[in-house]
Protein backbone atom coordinates (compact mmCIF):
# COMPACT_ATOMS: atom_id res chain seq x y z
CA UNK A 1 0.00 0.00 0.00
CA UNK A 2 1.65 3.24 -1.00
CA UNK A 3 0.91 6.20 1.46
CA UNK A 4 -1.21 7.46 -1.48
CA UNK A 5 -4.15 4.68 -0.39
CA UNK A 6 -3.22 5.29 3.62
CA UNK A 7 -6.73 4.87 4.56
CA UNK A 8 -8.03 4.40 1.50
CA UNK A 9 -11.60 3.19 2.42
CA UNK A 10 -11.39 6.19 5.25
CA UNK A 11 -10.51 9.26 3.00
CA UNK A 12 -10.47 9.37 -0.41
CA UNK A 13 -9.98 12.34 -3.13
CA UNK A 14 -13.18 13.00 -5.42
CA UNK A 15 -12.78 15.68 -8.13
CA UNK A 16 -9.41 16.90 -6.28
CA UNK A 17 -10.95 17.11 -3.45
CA UNK A 18 -10.24 14.95 0.08
CA UNK A 19 -13.33 13.14 1.36
CA UNK A 20 -14.23 11.27 4.96
CA UNK A 21 -16.44 9.20 3.42
CA UNK A 22 -19.16 11.04 1.48
CA UNK A 23 -17.82 14.26 3.36
CA UNK A 24 -15.90 16.94 1.84
CA UNK A 25 -12.90 17.97 4.54
CA UNK A 26 -13.71 21.66 3.30
CA UNK A 27 -17.08 21.26 4.71
CA UNK A 28 -15.88 19.80 7.69
CA UNK A 29 -13.57 22.99 8.07
CA UNK A 30 -16.12 25.44 7.62
CA UNK A 31 -18.73 24.07 10.30
CA UNK A 32 -16.58 23.23 12.99
CA UNK A 33 -13.28 25.21 12.12
CA UNK A 34 -9.65 23.61 12.50
CA UNK A 35 -7.80 21.34 13.80
CA UNK A 36 -10.22 18.94 14.28
CA UNK A 37 -9.66 15.31 13.74
CA UNK A 38 -11.91 13.52 11.51
CA UNK A 39 -13.00 9.90 12.10
CA UNK A 40 -14.48 7.53 9.92
CA UNK A 41 -17.05 5.25 11.62
CA UNK A 42 -16.97 2.77 8.77
CA UNK A 43 -13.56 1.92 8.91
CA UNK A 44 -13.22 2.06 12.61
CA UNK A 45 -16.14 -0.87 12.17
CA UNK A 46 -14.08 -2.26 9.71
CA UNK A 47 -10.79 -2.54 11.64
CA UNK A 48 -12.27 -4.31 14.70
CA UNK A 49 -14.54 -6.31 12.09
CA UNK A 50 -11.34 -7.70 10.71
CA UNK A 51 -10.27 -9.41 13.75
CA UNK A 52 -13.28 -10.29 14.71
CA UNK A 53 -13.87 -12.46 11.29
CA UNK A 54 -10.36 -13.83 11.75
CA UNK A 55 -11.39 -15.10 15.45
CA UNK A 56 -15.16 -16.37 14.77
CA UNK A 57 -15.45 -19.58 15.67
CA UNK A 58 -13.24 -19.68 18.37
CA UNK A 59 -13.74 -18.66 21.94
CA UNK A 60 -12.15 -15.19 22.22
CA UNK A 61 -11.97 -11.95 22.55
CA UNK A 62 -10.73 -8.74 20.79
CA UNK A 63 -9.81 -6.01 23.27
CA UNK A 64 -9.12 -2.86 21.84
CA UNK A 65 -6.56 -1.03 23.75
CA UNK A 66 -8.35 2.36 24.05
CA UNK A 67 -5.23 4.30 24.97
CA UNK A 68 -4.41 4.84 21.17
CA UNK A 69 -7.86 6.59 20.91
CA UNK A 70 -10.47 6.67 23.60
CA UNK A 71 -13.29 9.23 22.55
CA UNK A 72 -16.04 7.86 24.14
CA UNK A 73 -17.68 7.61 20.75
CA UNK A 74 -15.27 5.37 19.71
CA UNK A 75 -15.59 3.31 22.52
CA UNK A 76 -19.35 2.90 22.22
CA UNK A 77 -19.07 2.26 18.86
CA UNK A 78 -17.00 -0.70 19.78
CA UNK A 79 -18.59 -2.31 22.31
CA UNK A 80 -21.62 -1.51 20.56
CA UNK A 81 -19.52 -4.18 18.02
CA UNK A 82 -18.90 -6.62 20.60
CA UNK A 83 -15.17 -5.48 21.51
CA UNK A 84 -13.64 -5.67 25.21
CA UNK A 85 -11.38 -2.96 26.39
CA UNK A 86 -7.52 -3.11 27.53
CA UNK A 87 -7.08 -0.44 29.95
CA UNK A 88 -3.69 0.89 31.74
CA UNK A 89 -5.64 2.99 34.38
CA UNK A 90 -8.52 4.38 36.37
CA UNK A 91 -9.37 7.11 34.26
CA UNK A 92 -9.43 4.92 31.25
CA UNK A 93 -11.32 2.38 33.16
CA UNK A 94 -14.04 4.84 33.80
CA UNK A 95 -14.24 5.78 30.37
CA UNK A 96 -15.50 2.23 29.48
CA UNK A 97 -17.68 1.96 31.85
CA UNK A 98 -19.45 5.69 30.71
CA UNK A 99 -19.04 4.38 26.96
CA UNK A 100 -21.18 1.40 27.68
CA UNK A 101 -18.69 -0.82 27.59
CA UNK A 102 -19.02 -4.45 29.44
CA UNK A 103 -16.74 -4.29 32.55
CA UNK A 104 -16.77 -8.42 32.06
CA UNK A 105 -15.00 -8.26 28.74
CA UNK A 106 -11.85 -5.61 30.19
CA UNK A 107 -8.60 -6.42 30.69
CA UNK A 108 -5.96 -4.38 32.81
CA UNK A 109 -2.66 -3.73 31.36
CA UNK A 110 0.33 -1.38 32.71
CA UNK A 111 3.48 -1.47 35.25
CA UNK A 112 2.27 0.46 37.41
CA UNK A 113 -1.51 -0.03 38.65
CA UNK A 114 -2.63 1.88 41.91
CA UNK A 115 -4.33 1.06 44.68
CA UNK A 116 -7.21 2.48 44.40
CA UNK A 117 -7.34 1.81 40.47
CA UNK A 118 -7.52 -1.78 41.69
CA UNK A 119 -10.03 -0.97 44.05
CA UNK A 120 -12.20 0.45 40.99
CA UNK A 121 -11.45 -2.25 38.64
CA UNK A 122 -12.51 -5.28 41.27
CA UNK A 123 -15.59 -3.06 42.20
CA UNK A 124 -16.21 -2.88 38.50
CA UNK A 125 -15.65 -7.19 37.88
CA UNK A 126 -13.05 -6.93 35.37
CA UNK A 127 -12.26 -9.86 33.37
CA UNK A 128 -8.82 -9.63 34.22
CA UNK A 129 -5.02 -8.31 35.65
CA UNK A 130 -2.95 -8.51 33.65
CA UNK A 131 0.16 -8.24 36.25
CA UNK A 132 3.60 -6.96 35.57
CA UNK A 133 5.56 -7.77 38.96
CA UNK A 134 5.34 -9.60 42.57
CA UNK A 135 4.73 -6.91 44.15
CA UNK A 136 1.41 -5.91 42.01
CA UNK A 137 0.55 -9.78 43.22
CA UNK A 138 0.81 -9.08 46.30
CA UNK A 139 -1.01 -5.73 46.40
CA UNK A 140 -3.76 -6.85 44.30
CA UNK A 141 -4.08 -9.78 46.68
CA UNK A 142 -3.89 -7.65 50.09
CA UNK A 143 -6.85 -5.21 48.02
CA UNK A 144 -8.76 -8.18 46.77
CA UNK A 145 -8.59 -9.45 50.30
CA UNK A 146 -9.73 -6.28 51.91
CA UNK A 147 -13.01 -6.34 49.53
CA UNK A 148 -14.17 -9.45 50.01
CA UNK A 149 -13.62 -10.97 46.31
CA UNK A 150 -10.91 -12.52 44.28
CA UNK A 151 -9.56 -11.09 41.24
CA UNK A 152 -8.73 -13.01 38.20
CA UNK A 153 -5.43 -12.64 36.58
CA UNK A 154 -2.86 -13.17 34.05
CA UNK A 155 1.00 -12.31 34.28
CA UNK A 156 2.30 -10.32 31.48
CA UNK A 157 5.64 -12.45 30.36
CA UNK A 158 7.95 -10.53 28.74
CA UNK A 159 9.23 -13.03 25.80
CA UNK A 160 12.39 -11.09 24.83
CA UNK A 161 12.09 -10.66 21.60
CA UNK A 162 12.75 -8.37 19.05
CA UNK A 163 9.52 -6.05 17.12
CA UNK A 164 12.02 -3.99 15.22
CA UNK A 165 10.51 -1.02 15.47
CA UNK A 166 11.05 2.25 17.44
CA UNK A 167 12.97 1.91 20.54
CA UNK A 168 10.33 3.85 22.49
CA UNK A 169 7.59 1.74 21.37
CA UNK A 170 9.34 -1.60 21.62
CA UNK A 171 8.65 -3.29 24.72
CA UNK A 172 9.60 -7.07 24.70
CA UNK A 173 12.62 -6.95 25.43
CA UNK A 174 14.57 -7.78 28.11
CA UNK A 175 15.99 -4.62 28.91
CA UNK A 176 12.07 -2.24 28.77
CA UNK A 177 10.42 -1.60 32.18
CA UNK A 178 7.43 -4.43 30.95
CA UNK A 179 6.55 -7.35 31.67
CA UNK A 180 7.58 -10.57 34.12
CA UNK A 181 11.15 -11.72 33.01
CA UNK A 182 10.77 -15.00 31.50
CA UNK A 183 12.61 -16.67 33.63
CA UNK A 184 10.70 -15.34 36.92
CA UNK A 185 7.26 -15.93 35.13
CA UNK A 186 6.77 -19.29 36.17
CA UNK A 187 8.08 -18.85 39.93
CA UNK A 188 5.16 -15.48 39.87
CA UNK A 189 2.18 -18.30 39.11
CA UNK A 190 3.33 -20.79 41.58
CA UNK A 191 3.42 -18.14 44.07
CA UNK A 192 -0.34 -16.69 42.53
CA UNK A 193 -1.45 -20.28 43.14
CA UNK A 194 -1.02 -20.35 47.03
CA UNK A 195 -2.94 -16.66 47.39
CA UNK A 196 -6.57 -16.65 48.46
CA UNK A 197 -7.93 -14.06 46.49
CA UNK A 198 -6.16 -14.76 43.26
CA UNK A 199 -7.39 -16.60 40.56
CA UNK A 200 -5.51 -17.20 37.75
CA UNK A 201 -7.00 -17.50 34.51
CA UNK A 202 -4.20 -16.77 31.48
CA UNK A 203 -1.39 -15.31 30.34
CA UNK A 204 0.04 -12.37 28.27
CA UNK A 205 2.60 -10.36 26.19
CA UNK A 206 2.84 -7.59 24.51
CA UNK A 207 5.94 -6.74 22.27
CA UNK A 208 5.42 -3.46 20.86
CA UNK A 209 3.81 -1.32 18.75
CA UNK A 210 3.96 -0.48 14.78
CA UNK A 211 5.19 -4.28 14.29
CA UNK A 212 5.05 -4.98 10.59
CA UNK A 213 6.14 -8.38 10.82
CA UNK A 214 4.43 -11.91 11.60
CA UNK A 215 7.65 -13.36 12.69
CA UNK A 216 7.94 -11.44 15.84
CA UNK A 217 4.72 -12.39 17.16
CA UNK A 218 4.99 -16.20 16.10
CA UNK A 219 7.95 -16.16 17.95
CA UNK A 220 6.52 -14.43 21.16
CA UNK A 221 3.99 -16.99 21.08
CA UNK A 222 6.31 -20.19 20.96
CA UNK A 223 7.43 -18.45 24.32
CA UNK A 224 4.18 -18.27 25.39
CA UNK A 225 3.01 -21.69 24.75
CA UNK A 226 6.18 -23.11 26.45
CA UNK A 227 5.31 -21.41 29.17
CA UNK A 228 1.43 -22.55 29.21
CA UNK A 229 2.99 -26.34 29.01
CA UNK A 230 5.18 -25.70 31.89
CA UNK A 231 2.30 -24.53 33.83
CA UNK A 232 -0.22 -27.48 32.63
CA UNK A 233 3.01 -29.78 33.88
CA UNK A 234 2.59 -28.35 37.46
CA UNK A 235 -1.44 -28.79 37.70
CA UNK A 236 -1.77 -24.54 36.61
CA UNK A 237 -4.55 -24.65 33.23
CA UNK A 238 -5.28 -21.18 31.53
CA UNK A 239 -8.30 -20.22 30.66
CA UNK A 240 -6.65 -17.79 27.84
CA UNK A 241 -3.62 -16.36 26.09
CA UNK A 242 -3.44 -12.97 25.33
CA UNK A 243 -1.30 -11.98 22.27
CA UNK A 244 -1.23 -8.31 23.28
CA UNK A 245 -1.48 -5.74 20.54
CA UNK A 246 1.22 -3.89 18.43
CA UNK A 247 -0.05 -4.80 14.41
CA UNK A 248 1.35 -1.57 12.54
CA UNK A 249 -0.56 0.09 9.50
CA UNK A 250 0.70 1.57 6.37
CA UNK A 251 2.17 5.87 7.00
CA UNK A 252 4.15 5.55 4.33
CA UNK A 253 5.45 2.70 2.39
CA UNK A 254 5.16 -0.09 5.13
CA UNK A 255 3.41 -3.36 4.10
CA UNK A 256 2.27 -4.60 7.47
CA UNK A 257 0.30 -8.00 7.24
CA UNK A 258 -3.13 -7.45 7.25
CA UNK A 259 -5.11 -8.43 11.03
CA UNK A 260 -6.47 -11.66 9.07
CA UNK A 261 -3.07 -12.81 7.84
CA UNK A 262 -1.46 -12.20 11.68
CA UNK A 263 -4.30 -13.78 13.14
CA UNK A 264 -4.59 -16.81 11.34
CA UNK A 265 -0.60 -17.98 11.81
CA UNK A 266 -1.21 -16.93 15.90
CA UNK A 267 -3.80 -19.52 15.72
CA UNK A 268 -1.83 -22.53 13.33
CA UNK A 269 0.66 -21.81 15.69
CA UNK A 270 -1.38 -21.98 19.21
CA UNK A 271 -3.39 -25.25 17.46
CA UNK A 272 0.09 -27.04 16.27
CA UNK A 273 0.90 -26.56 19.86
CA UNK A 274 -2.16 -28.69 20.79
CA UNK A 275 -4.18 -25.72 22.44
CA UNK A 276 -7.06 -25.10 20.16
CA UNK A 277 -9.82 -25.35 23.08
CA UNK A 278 -7.77 -22.06 24.71
CA UNK A 279 -9.53 -18.44 24.36
CA UNK A 280 -7.85 -16.37 22.54
CA UNK A 281 -7.63 -12.77 23.23
CA UNK A 282 -6.00 -9.90 21.55
CA UNK A 283 -5.00 -6.06 22.33
CA UNK A 284 -4.92 -4.25 19.14
CA UNK A 285 -5.06 0.02 19.15
CA UNK A 286 -3.50 1.46 16.24
CA UNK A 287 -4.78 -1.21 13.83
CA UNK A 288 -7.90 -0.53 14.72
CA UNK A 289 -8.38 3.17 14.98
CA UNK A 290 -4.70 4.74 12.90
CA UNK A 291 -6.13 4.79 9.45
CA UNK A 292 -9.80 5.71 9.98
CA UNK A 293 -8.39 9.40 11.89
CA UNK A 294 -6.77 12.48 9.89
CA UNK A 295 -5.88 15.76 12.10
CA UNK A 296 -7.80 18.42 9.67
CA UNK A 297 -5.55 21.84 9.83
CA UNK A 298 -4.99 24.96 8.04
CA UNK A 299 -2.39 27.06 6.48
CA UNK A 300 -1.80 29.87 8.82
CA UNK A 301 0.71 31.27 6.82
CA UNK A 302 4.10 30.80 4.70
CA UNK A 303 7.61 31.74 5.31
CA UNK A 304 10.55 31.72 3.31
CA UNK A 305 13.15 30.93 5.48
CA UNK A 306 17.04 31.42 5.05
CA UNK A 307 17.68 27.50 4.17
CA UNK A 308 14.06 26.50 4.10
CA UNK A 309 9.83 27.33 3.18
CA UNK A 310 8.00 26.64 6.17
CA UNK A 311 3.83 26.29 6.01
CA UNK A 312 2.66 27.67 9.62
CA UNK A 313 -0.33 25.42 10.70
CA UNK A 314 -2.84 25.75 13.18
CA UNK A 315 -2.17 22.12 14.29
CA UNK A 316 0.99 21.68 16.65
CA UNK A 317 2.97 19.21 18.57
CA UNK A 318 0.52 19.67 21.09
CA UNK A 319 -2.28 18.21 19.47
CA UNK A 320 -0.40 15.85 17.41
CA UNK A 321 2.71 14.76 19.03
CA UNK A 322 3.74 11.61 17.21
CA UNK A 323 6.47 13.42 14.70
CA UNK A 324 8.07 15.36 17.67
CA UNK A 325 8.14 12.28 19.94
CA UNK A 326 9.64 9.56 17.47
CA UNK A 327 10.28 11.35 14.69
CA UNK A 328 6.92 10.05 12.82
CA UNK A 329 6.30 10.44 9.59
CA UNK A 330 2.87 11.15 8.81
CA UNK A 331 1.26 11.76 5.00
CA UNK A 332 0.05 15.09 4.82
CA UNK A 333 -1.88 15.86 2.13
CA UNK A 334 -3.51 19.32 0.72
CA UNK A 335 -7.59 18.96 0.93
CA UNK A 336 -7.60 20.43 -2.91
CA UNK A 337 -4.86 19.71 -5.04
CA UNK A 338 -3.58 23.27 -6.55
CA UNK A 339 -2.74 23.15 -10.14
CA UNK A 340 0.69 24.96 -9.30
CA UNK A 341 4.01 23.89 -9.77
CA UNK A 342 5.39 22.61 -6.18
CA UNK A 343 7.68 23.92 -3.34
CA UNK A 344 9.59 21.91 -0.31
CA UNK A 345 7.79 22.77 2.98
CA UNK A 346 8.13 21.69 6.51
CA UNK A 347 5.32 21.51 7.60
CA UNK A 348 5.64 22.84 11.11
CA UNK A 349 2.70 24.41 14.02
CA UNK A 350 2.76 27.67 15.80
CA UNK A 351 4.44 26.18 18.94
CA UNK A 352 8.08 27.60 20.57
CA UNK A 353 9.83 24.72 19.82
CA UNK A 354 12.15 23.92 17.05
CA UNK A 355 10.43 20.23 17.76
CA UNK A 356 7.20 21.50 16.87
CA UNK A 357 6.68 19.89 13.11
CA UNK A 358 4.42 17.76 12.01
CA UNK A 359 6.29 16.78 8.79
CA UNK A 360 9.18 17.75 6.72
CA UNK A 361 10.58 18.18 3.08
CA UNK A 362 7.28 17.57 1.35
CA UNK A 363 6.52 18.78 -2.05
CA UNK A 364 3.52 20.28 -2.35
CA UNK A 365 1.54 23.31 -3.74
CA UNK A 366 -0.12 25.77 -1.15
CA UNK A 367 -0.59 28.77 -0.24
CA UNK A 368 -2.09 30.82 3.58
CA UNK A 369 -5.80 29.35 4.28
CA UNK A 370 -5.21 26.11 2.63
CA UNK A 371 -6.48 23.14 3.92
CA UNK A 372 -4.28 20.31 4.45
CA UNK A 373 -5.17 16.89 6.34
CA UNK A 374 -2.73 14.79 8.12
CA UNK A 375 -3.38 11.27 7.23
CA UNK A 376 -3.28 8.01 9.87
CA UNK A 377 -3.86 9.91 12.79
CA UNK A 378 -6.96 8.35 14.22
CA UNK A 379 -4.50 6.53 16.80
CA UNK A 380 -1.87 8.09 19.21
CA UNK A 381 -3.30 11.66 17.98
CA UNK A 382 -5.64 13.32 20.17
CA UNK A 383 -5.26 10.91 22.63
CA UNK A 384 -1.67 11.92 23.41
CA UNK A 385 -2.32 16.23 22.78
CA UNK A 386 -1.42 18.53 25.68
CA UNK A 387 -2.43 21.96 26.59
CA UNK A 388 1.27 23.24 25.88
CA UNK A 389 1.40 26.92 24.92
CA UNK A 390 -1.74 26.85 26.72
CA UNK A 391 -3.43 25.89 23.31
CA UNK A 392 -7.12 24.34 23.66
CA UNK A 393 -7.35 20.71 22.43
CA UNK A 394 -8.87 20.50 18.59
CA UNK A 395 -12.18 19.25 18.12
CA UNK A 396 -13.12 15.84 17.29
CA UNK A 397 -15.84 14.67 14.52
CA UNK A 398 -17.07 11.29 13.29
CA UNK A 399 -18.31 10.97 10.01
CA UNK A 400 -20.81 8.37 9.18
CA UNK A 401 -21.52 8.00 5.25
CA UNK A 402 -22.66 11.68 4.69
CA UNK A 403 -23.43 12.81 7.85
CA UNK A 404 -20.68 14.68 10.35
CA UNK A 405 -21.32 14.30 13.97
CA UNK A 406 -19.11 15.82 16.47
CA UNK A 407 -17.75 13.75 19.23
CA UNK A 408 -15.95 16.23 21.16
CA UNK A 409 -16.15 19.98 21.53
CA UNK A 410 -12.82 22.20 20.74
CA UNK A 411 -12.04 22.97 24.31
CA UNK A 412 -11.88 26.73 25.06
CA UNK A 413 -9.05 28.80 26.48
CA UNK A 414 -11.74 29.78 29.92
CA UNK A 415 -11.55 25.63 30.47
CA UNK A 416 -7.65 25.88 30.46
CA UNK A 417 -7.23 27.44 33.75
CA UNK A 418 -10.72 27.41 35.55
CA UNK A 419 -9.00 24.72 37.83
CA UNK A 420 -6.18 27.16 38.87
CA UNK A 421 -6.31 29.72 41.48
CA UNK A 422 -3.97 32.10 42.99
CA UNK A 423 -2.43 32.77 46.25
CA UNK A 424 -4.01 34.68 48.86
CA UNK A 425 -2.68 39.08 49.92
N1 LIG B 1 -1.44 -3.69 24.87
C1 LIG B 1 -0.51 -3.11 25.64
C2 LIG B 1 -0.17 -3.70 26.94
C3 LIG B 1 0.12 -1.93 25.19
O1 LIG B 1 1.04 -1.36 25.95
C4 LIG B 1 -0.24 -1.36 23.94
C5 LIG B 1 0.38 -0.13 23.45
C6 LIG B 1 -1.23 -2.02 23.18
C7 LIG B 1 -1.80 -3.18 23.68
C8 LIG B 1 -1.69 -1.50 21.85
O2 LIG B 1 -0.66 -1.44 20.91
P1 LIG B 1 -1.02 -1.02 19.40
O3 LIG B 1 -1.89 -2.11 18.83
O4 LIG B 1 -1.71 0.28 19.43
O5 LIG B 1 0.32 -0.94 18.75
N2 LIG B 1 2.26 6.33 21.27
C9 LIG B 1 2.96 5.39 20.44
C10 LIG B 1 2.47 3.97 20.65
C11 LIG B 1 2.53 3.51 22.09
C12 LIG B 1 1.98 2.12 22.31
C13 LIG B 1 1.89 1.79 23.75
N3 LIG B 1 1.32 0.49 24.07
C14 LIG B 1 2.85 5.84 18.99
O6 LIG B 1 2.22 6.85 18.72
O7 LIG B 1 3.42 5.22 18.10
Amino acid sequence: MSSGDLAAAAFSRRSGVLHCESVPLQSIAAQFGTPTYVYSRRAIVDAYQAYARALAGRPSLVCYAMKANSNLAVLNLLARAGAGFDIVSGGELARVLAAGGEPGKVVFSGVGKSADEIRAALAAEILCFNLESTEELERLQQVASDAGVRARISVRTNPDVDAKTHPYITTGLKQNKFGVALDDTLALYRRAAHLPNIEIVGIDCHIGSQITEVAPYVDAADKVLDLVDALEREGIVLRHIDFGGGLGIAYRDETPPTAGALIAAMLARVDQRGHAGKHILVEPGRSIVGAAGALLTRVNLVKAGAEKNFAIVDAAMNDLMRPALYQAWMDVQPVRQRDEPSKRYDIVGPVCESGDWLARERDIALRSDDLLAVLGAGAYGMSMASNYNSRPRAAEVMVDGDRVHRIRQRETVAQLFADESVLPD
